[in-house]
């Protein structure tokens, strides 16, 4: 990386993640899938299972109930010590998931080839740095099924008392925009936070709005 400044951003976020596994279970980690997803996998008009790209997996709950749920999981997280709790309970609960180390912005890294009907990400993309941000949506889209779906759960920049972290909905229009975002629900956080779901056309580039706009 040529640019020292994105270099320590960079740097800084993946040690405070580290600190925060390494002190034991971070505050995020409450076990429970959320309601958002489990409506989309279970909820009316729901799809049928395919393959889901969980980017940001942390421990692991939400890849293990998507896997419970018939979907083929591979799931991905910066840092090893989540990695390794999250194939620890996988293995407990007899789910099948590929659960991998690695850099959600780095996927041509990986062996994650897609293409994938569902991305899940819960409060990953709004604390990757910005310059990295754009290297995460073209993964995606790399890897993106006709129709696929991402849902994603950010809290705003609001939330944050650094310039860097943080998501909109106007930001994921832009950065998205072979994709349609086709719904932004707030969430019930005391700080500023949304449900964003986003959908890819069937042909590759954005879903036309007024069909099947779930
Ligand atoms: C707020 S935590 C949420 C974890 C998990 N989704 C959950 O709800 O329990 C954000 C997660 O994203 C991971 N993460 C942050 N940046 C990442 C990146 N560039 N690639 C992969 N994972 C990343 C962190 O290590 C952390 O586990």
């Amino acid at each position: 990386m040529d640019d020292p400044k994105a270099a320590a951003q960079e740097h800084a976020v993946r040690r405070e993640l580290e600190g925060y596994y390494a002190a034991g279970k971070p505050p995020w980690d409450t076990g429970v899938t959320p309601p958002e997803l489990v409506n989309r996998v279970e909820g009316d008009g729901a799809p049928p299972p395919g393959r889901a790209l969980e980017l940001g997996c942390g421990t692991g709950t939400n890849a293990i109930y998507l896997a419970r749920r018939g979907w083929d999981v591979v799931a991905v997280d910066l840092i090893d010590r989540a990695v390794r709790r999250a194939r620890d309970k996988a293995d407990a609960a007899g789910a099948t998931v590929r659960l991998l180390c690695g850099d959600a912005t780095r996927l041509d890294d990986l062996d994650v080839p897609g293409p994938y009907d569902l991305f899940f990400d819960l409060s990953c993309y709004c604390g990757i740095p910005p310059h990295r941000r754009d290297a995460y949506a073209a993964g995606l889209a790399r890897r993106a099924a006709p129709g696929a779906r991402l849902l994603m759960f950010g809290y705003g920049p609001e939330a944050f008392d650094d310039p860097i972290s943080g998501v909109t909905a106007d930001e994921l229009r832009t950065r998205f925009a072979d994709w349609t975002l086709t719904d932004v629900t707030p969430g019930t956080n005391d700080v500023p936070t949304a449900w964003f779901t986003l959908r890819r056309g069937r042909s590759g580039g954005a879903a036309a709005q007024t069909v099947d706009s779930r």
